[in-house]
């Protein structure tokens, strides 16, 4: 076991698992146009393995729940989770569709633009979580993103629900959500771009962030942390609301920078550290990453994070 580790820190993350295809350019194209970049590089990615690799390497006790395809990708994403320590065996390889797959191009600034084809993690369905709903019982705080269908997320809520766990989601890639998602959800962690479009709230200063965290309480959220770049977060909770600053890097890639930040979050939170301490530790861990290229490659351990 891990020096660090704390054993009752029972995360489980259900969602997506991708294999990586990087290409860095000076900037990223227009539609249309076709431009010539500079180095290719492969890694693992996928939000939901993203996150459980981020929250191993900080120390969680974690498992994850996700469908991969029955071929090389998914051979390498499996054993890559394993070598991170985390449970993988609730991890269905689909006899029929292919890995998922992400094609990512990066430029100058680490900025990034992605384009996703899901193949195996859309059809992680409802049924798959029932088999495996005993992980649900076993952990302490769940986190889901969205690359899994919505019904399947639908389903993981209700269970979560049913033995009083906390749900931790963060809305990405930004799409528009039922009601019934939000009701009784621990934690919301929305980029500016998704809590726009989820509340309707135009996003320019911290006063819009509050209305728009106000827009979430309404729905049934109770905790809400809208991460807006490099300028900081801002959160609401049961017993902390306000800004918190980024810490300042020089970006590489800001690939998983989101995961990165969500997981750190979880795994604070199962430590029992105060949702300001939490969020100053994910935003620590967050900038890690920004510094670093790729997916999963970028997660810093907890060996890093200085304390
Ligand atoms: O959040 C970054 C991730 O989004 C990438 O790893 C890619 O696989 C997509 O899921």
């Amino acid at each position: 076991m891990k020096e660090w580790q704390n054993n009752s820190t029972g995360i489980l993350v259900i969602g997506s698992s991708n294999t990586d295809m990087v290409v860095r350019s000076n900037r990223i194209p227009l539609p249309g146009e076709t431009i010539l970049g500079g180095d290719f590089f492969m890694n693992a990615g996928g939000k939901g393995a993203n996150q459980a690799v981020a929250a191993a390497r900080l120390g969680g006790n974690v498992a994850f729940i996700g469908r991969v395809g029955n071929d090389i990708f998914g051979e390498q994403s499996i054993t890559q989770l394993k070598r991170e320590g985390i449970d993988s065996e609730a991890i269905i390889t689909d006899p029929v569709h292919p890995s998922g797959v992400a094609l990512i191009t990066v430029d100058e600034a680490g900025e990034n633009c992605i384009v996703v084809a899901p193949g195996a993690n859309a059809f992680l369905s409802p049924s798959d979580i029932i088999r495996h709903r005993n992980k649900i019982a076993e952990a302490d705080i769940i986190l889901l993103q969205l690359e899994i269908p919505l019904e399947t997320i639908n389903e993981v809520i209700a269970l979560a629900r049913k033995n009083h766990k906390k749900v931790i989601l963060d809305p990405a890639p930004a799409c528009p959500l039922p009601k019934e998602i939000f009701t009784d959800l621990f934690l919301l962690t929305p980029n500016k771009v998704e809590a726009e479009m989820l509340t309707g709230v135009k996003i320019g200063s911290v006063s819009d962030c509050e209305r728009a965290v106000q827009v979430f309480k309404a729905k049934g959220v109770r905790n809400s942390i809208i991460t807006l770049g490099e300028s900081g977060s801002y959160v609401n909770s049961e017993t902390f609301s306000g800004h918190i600053p980024s810490v300042k890097v020089r970006a590489a890639d800001t690939t998983a920078a989101g995961d990165v930040f969500t997981a750190a979050v979880a795994v604070a939170l199962a430590e029992d550290q105060p949702v300001e301490a939490a969020v100053q530790f994910a935003t620590k861990a967050a900038a890690i990453a920004v510094s670093r290229q790729g997916a999963q490659a970028s997660a810093p351990y907890r060996r890093e994070m200085g304390e």
